[in-house]
């Protein structure tokens, strides 16, 4: 598997607790490499059109309105198989039903405010970290 990028997210229920260090640390021990990383206030548009693929869920509002909340760390990581292994890194979507060791059981609040977003295919990979990143802005 060659060396690959997926995007992230530390969401606002992370950066309020303080906890984008603690979650960097998960990050870098799994072997992922930061190599994006800006601490920013999302717009409501830039969270609609983040989202835009779940605008028909019942949850999107509340989706959107809590990622504008507050500050989110977005990141590019980068590793062999990056996107497959930052899912594991992150856990299942509701803590409740994630593994031990993962950044959602160690520190998400709910289904919602559940810390990290992880991209789910190179695809989508390349689309997310387009719409935060220059190529300038991303160092290996
Ligand atoms: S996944 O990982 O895409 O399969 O998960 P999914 O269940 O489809 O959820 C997509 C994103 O929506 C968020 N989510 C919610 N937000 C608020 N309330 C409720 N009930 C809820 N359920 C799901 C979830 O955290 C996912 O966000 P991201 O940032 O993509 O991980």
């Amino acid at each position: 598997m060659a060396v690959q990028r997926t995007f992230s997210i530390i969401k606002p229920d992370a950066t309020e607790r303080n906890l984008t260090g603690a979650i960097n640390a998960v990050i870098e021990k799994a072997g992922l490499r930061i190599v994006g990383q800006r601490r920013i206030q999302m717009t409501r548009a830039q969270a609609e059109r983040f989202y835009s693929v779940h605008s028909a869920r019942p949850f999107f509002g509340e989706l959107v309105d809590f990622m504008i909340s507050g500050p989110v760390v977005v990141q590019v990581l980068e590793a062999e198989d990056a996107i497959a292994k930052y899912r594991e890194v992150m856990g299942a979507t509701n803590p409740a039903d994630a593994a031990e060791g993962t950044i959602r059981k160690l520190f998400a609040k709910s289904i919602g405010e559940n810390s990290v977003h992880g991209s789910d295919s190179a695809e989508n990979a390349a689309i997310e970290i387009a719409q935060f990143f220059s190529e300038a802005d991303i160092t290996a």
